[in-house]
């Protein structure tokens, strides 16, 4: 019998290579979205498949389906979404997880949910273990997000504890890759478009705020990893590439990689953008046997080549 999983965001970014490799694996997959931020682009190559389904739903409001595995990242990621309506945010990252939890709790399932490195807000400790606690500002712009994610993962382990559900908690570090939204705002996806389109590249702040970057097929094999991982091991797990670039180097090496003209310019950073963000990943290489694999350099060509076919 083929296991039956949800993923919910399934046509997001992350969500879509996430179904495709689980087909690809031999599931049945149920992919629902309201396609907030999502399209039908990324998964329309699947929908001939007779075990994927699309179902358009709004993980606020229950779902009622029969699952054995549950992969929750119904949330828009980027800051121009997640602040386009931030009660909505709130509402799909904690109603989200009520509605996902009960519905695994009623099924049996092992839920999974994609949680975020934002827990760790403008972190004072460089770089982050899991035992960080964060320093989230709960009143900020970014606190229907970063606060929403904090929440779910606080009902995650009330669930777990209260209700015995089969949790994992998976913190999720800047990631890129083909599908990324052109116009999200994300800085990979943002500096890639503005060096094909010959425009000047945006740097907020001096560029000397460092991200690390993983490419998507590494982030979902951690993902596949973990929902695969031992018994009674829940997380939270940091995933994430540790080798860090600055804004700077960033910029450069895709204008380098484009072969473009433009110029970098810089602009004052957004209120509580964190200075830096780069994950500790020992428990993902102890736990998953787990670290990122495709190098910075590979993954830009990979995500400027679908980038290029876009245009
Ligand atoms: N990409 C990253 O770098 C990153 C980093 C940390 C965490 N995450 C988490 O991973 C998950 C996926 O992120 P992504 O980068 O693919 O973003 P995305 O915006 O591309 O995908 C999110 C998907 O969720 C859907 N969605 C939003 N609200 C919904 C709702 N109420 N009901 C049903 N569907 C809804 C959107 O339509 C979209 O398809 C998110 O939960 C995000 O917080 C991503």
């Amino acid at each position: 019998m083929k296991k039956r999983v949800l993923v919910t965001g399934g046509a997001g970014f992350l969500g879509s290579h996430l179904c495709e490799r689980l087909l690809n694996e031999g599931a049945d997959v149920i992919c629902a979205d309201n396609f907030f931020t999502g399209d039908k682009g990324n998964i329309s190559h699947l929908l001939g498949n007779p075990y994927f389904e699309l179902l358009r739903h709004d993980v606020t409001f229950p779902l009622y389906v029969e699952v054995d595995g549950i992969y929750n990242l119904a949330c828009p990621a980027s800051p121009v979404h997640y602040q386009f309506d931030p009660v909505q945010t709130t509402k799909t990252s904690v109603v989200g997880a009520v509605n996902m939890l009960g519905l695994a709790k009623r099924t049996k399932a092992k839920i999974l949910q994609a949680s975020t490195s934002e827990v760790y807000g403008d972190p004072e400790i460089h770089p982050q273990p899991e035992s960080y606690k964060g320093n989230v500002n709960p009143i900020g712009i970014r606190a229907c997000y970063d606060e929403g994610k904090r929440c779910a993962e606080t009902l995650f382990f009330d669930y777990y504890r209260q209700h015995q559900v089969d949790i994992k908690v998976m913190r999720i570090f800047n990631t890129y890759g083909p599908r990324m939204n052109p116009n999200d705002g994300r800085v990979v996806s943002n500096f890639i478009v503005q060096a094909l389109d010959g425009r000047d590249i945006t740097i907020f702040g001096d560029g000397k705020q460092s991200r690390s970057f993983c490419y998507v097929d590494d982030l979902i094999d951690g993902m596949i990893r973990l929902m695969n991982s031992r018994d009674g091991f829940t997380g939270p797990v940091n995933v994430g590439n540790p080798i860090e670039f600055t804004m700077l180097e960033l910029a450069e090496k895709i204008i380098r990689l484009t072969g473009s003209s433009s110029k970098i310019i810089f602009e004052s950073l957004p209120q509580d953008d964190p200075l830096q963000r780069q994950p500790v990943i020992d428990l993902a290489k102890k736990e998953l046997d787990w670290q990122p694999q495709v190098e910075l350099e590979e993954g830009l060509k990979r995500t400027i080549g679908y980038f290029k076919s876009l245009i």
